[in-house]
């Protein structure tokens, strides 16, 4: 019994190390992203590509089309930079909207492949709608839907997601020739309120973990508050740049989005390395700096 069990152990050693000695060989980096991982030839998913670093690592991997479906507002420079093609499709970690559904089918079926789909970190959302346009168009199985969700790292708290694979019903080629949606390289706002509407729903996701002392709620274990800032100073970065969206605009308009784009900026940079009683002050002066507007403009 000791031999087998020295043996069966030897066994099991050399398994685990061969196994880490493969993964190690087989495993490519891709400097400025994470996650990265194929869902089927010419379809990858990962991190968002923030830096020339990430798009660099991009190219490599020969990427014509990229395909965001975070939240936060991408930036084109370095995909025009890149030569790569670069739409907007945000969904929420509660599932993908019928009209999302179809620009996902869309998008995988007419743009040109390899196709890099992210969220932020590439572990739930893109996955999760890469996957969902995939069996959609009939490329892969439910089983095989269902095995890339779980490699990929879905969690199971998202269970939107996780049912809308489940759901997911296949199209014919001629269902998908006839889709004619709007494929837009930035959501489009059409009123300033539903731009602040987003800015709410992000900004009601901070005061939750601020709640719970800046610490990562279990059912919802993507939530980063670093990220959900860089969301809110890209919506109001939009803002800024869209005047038309708030007509007879006041003169200090302009100005009170600035100064509340800098006190998220100021909190985003520094959120890791200060303190809880710093960070008291830096959170009141960013709310102070939206409710200095809505008292104003908003709440007359
Ligand atoms: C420069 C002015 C300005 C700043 C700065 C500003 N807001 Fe607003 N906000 C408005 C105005 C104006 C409205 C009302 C829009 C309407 O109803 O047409 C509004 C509405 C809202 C709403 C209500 C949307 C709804 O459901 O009707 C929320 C939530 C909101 N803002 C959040 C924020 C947060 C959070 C910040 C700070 C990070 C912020 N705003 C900064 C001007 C501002």
């Amino acid at each position: 019994m000791k031999i087998l069990c020295k043996c069966m152990a030897g066994i099991f050693l050399f398994i685990a190390c061969t196994g880490e000695v493969q993964k190690q060989k087989s495993l490519p980096s891709y400097p400025g992203l994470e996650n990265v991982f194929a869902l089927s030839s010419g379809v990858w998913s990962g991190s968002q590509p923030k830096t020339a670093e990430a798009f660099l690592s991009l190219e490599k991997l020969k990427i014509k089309t990229v395909i965001s479906v975070d939240q936060s507002l991408p930036s084109q420079s370095l995909a025009q930079e890149y030569k790569m093609k670069y739409i907007h499709l945000p969904i929420h970690y509660y599932g993908i909207s019928p009209k999302r559904e179809k620009q996902l089918i869309q998008a995988f079926f007419r743009l040109p492949k390899p196709i890099y789909i992210h969220c932020f970190r590439g572990q739930h959302r893109s996955v999760a709608a890469g996957v969902f346009a995939l069996l959609s168009m009939g490329n892969i199985t439910r089983e095989r839907a269902l095995s890339l969700l779980k490699e990929g790292g879905t969690s199971p708290v998202y269970s939107g997601l996780h049912r809308k694979i489940e759901q997911a019903k296949v199209l014919s080629s001629s269902m998908i020739e006839e889709l004619e949606e709007p494929l837009p390289e930035k959501v489009e706002f059409t009123s300033f309120r539903s731009l602040m509407v987003n800015i709410g729903r992000h900004y009601k996701q901070l005061q939750k973990m601020k709640e719970q002392s800046w610490q990562t709620p279990a059912d919802h274990p993507d939530l980063q508050v670093t990220h959900q800032l860089g969301v809110i100073q890209s919506y109001l970065t939009k803002a800024i740049e869209s005047p038309q969206l708030f007509e007879e605009q006041p003169e200090d308009f302009s100005e009170l989005l600035q100064k509340a784009k800098k006190e998220i900026l100021s909190l985003q940079k520094d959120f890791s390395s200060i303190q809880l009683p710093e960070l008291e002050k830096r959170w009141w002066k960013l709310d102070q700096s939206c409710q200095n507007c809505h008292q104003k403009y908003r709440d007359e």
